[in-house]
């Protein structure tokens, strides 16, 4: 077989590693549920063509220095790449890809699902039947939010916001507003108000980040932004963890600086059992399972394979960076 391939997790799904082997021999790291760095950084030789990165530790210099000048595409299984250096790759000539799109429905049904969970209260209602504490004779028992009326604000409006957004819509809810960079027609044809972050964090009832971690939003969610959203919102994260200040978020939660917040993200992950975040009934947690379906990781991974060899054949990848 003509080319050599890293592939730093053993669960790729099957029909993408099929595919791969075809036309390429595979080193495969076996360890589960994940490969330490040094581990990884053991199986990066010389000799790789490329590399199929499935894994919370950084892509960086050090890889690609241990890999040498053969390599010719890293293709990560995210969306999001904060962990993948890609201009250091790319300065090295080396082509990298992620996989946007094939699962903006998966993260955007896991946002809807996060959000009415806290709105509605639904996992300290669950806990309540666990504990014997059933009290719905009691008029004012669990009340929730109305996503109906609201105003919805998100940060970040990409594909994944826009998806979120289609989602919202047949809610019924009252207003869209969102902010980012730039004003999106896409937003706007929808319905949405370009705001900026200050409007959008005064005004929202409910407040989805969906935008990618980067230095610029690293924390973008502290003390100060708490302090200018509503009492009575919601704040849910399907995007990276570390846009959110987790200290500062939990005083907020403790306090009720917000009603309530759901996250699909957390730093770290896994986030350790006994951190502050699980002891409060005002937050929902899921681990990370944004794109955790059959179909949306096949597709992620059929579409990493894709940009793996599209580009060792020197041709356009899906979904280049
Ligand atoms: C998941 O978090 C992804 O970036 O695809």
């Amino acid at each position: 077989k003509p080319f050599k391939i890293l592939v730093t997790h053993p669960e790729i799904p099957a029909v993408a590693i099929k595919k791969l082997m075809q036309r390429c021999e595979l080193v495969v790291c076996p360890e589960v549920p994940y490969s330490t760095r040094d581990q990884i950084l053991s199986r990066v030789t010389p000799d790789l063509d490329g590399i199929l990165w499935l894994s919370k530790h950084r892509m960086d210099k050090e890889v690609l220095d241990l890999a040498g000048p053969k390599l010719k595409v890293v293709a990560t299984m995210a969306v999001g790449y904060d962990n993948i250096e890609v201009a250091e790759a790319k300065g090295r000539g080396i082509k990298v890809g992620n996989t946007p799109g094939v699962l903006d429905a998966a993260v955007a049904e896991i946002t809807l699902c996060l959000l009415l969970e806290i709105a509605r209260r639904v996992p300290e209602g669950r806990n309540c039947i666990l504990e014997g504490r059933w009290e719905a004779v009691r008029p004012q028992w669990l009340l929730g939010k109305d996503l109906r009326g609201s105003t919805v604000g998100v940060v970040g409006l990409g594909n994944i916001g826009l998806s979120i957004v289609k989602r919202l819509l047949p809610f019924e809810i009252g207003k869209f507003i969102y902010t980012g960079h730039n004003r999106k027609p896409e937003g706007d044809k929808l319905g949405g108000t370009f705001v900026s972050l200050d409007e959008l964090l005064q005004q929202s009832d409910f407040v989805i980040v969906s935008c990618p971690l980067t230095p610029e939003t690293k924390f973008l969610f502290n003390a100060e932004a708490f302090a200018k959203m509503k009492d009575s919102a919601i704040l849910v994260n399907i995007a990276r963890g570390d846009i959110i200040d987790q200290e500062a978020l939990v005083s907020a939660l403790k306090n009720g600086k917000i009603w309530g917040a759901a996250l699909d993200v957390m730093s770290p992950e896994p986030l350790p059992t006994d951190h502050p975040l699980t002891k409060l009934k005002n937050c929902v947690l899921a681990p990370h399972l944004g794109s955790a379906t059959e179909k949306t990781r096949g597709d992620m991974a059929m579409l990493a394979v894709d940009n793996i060899l599209a580009a060792l054949d020197g041709k356009q990848m899906p979904a280049p960076l």
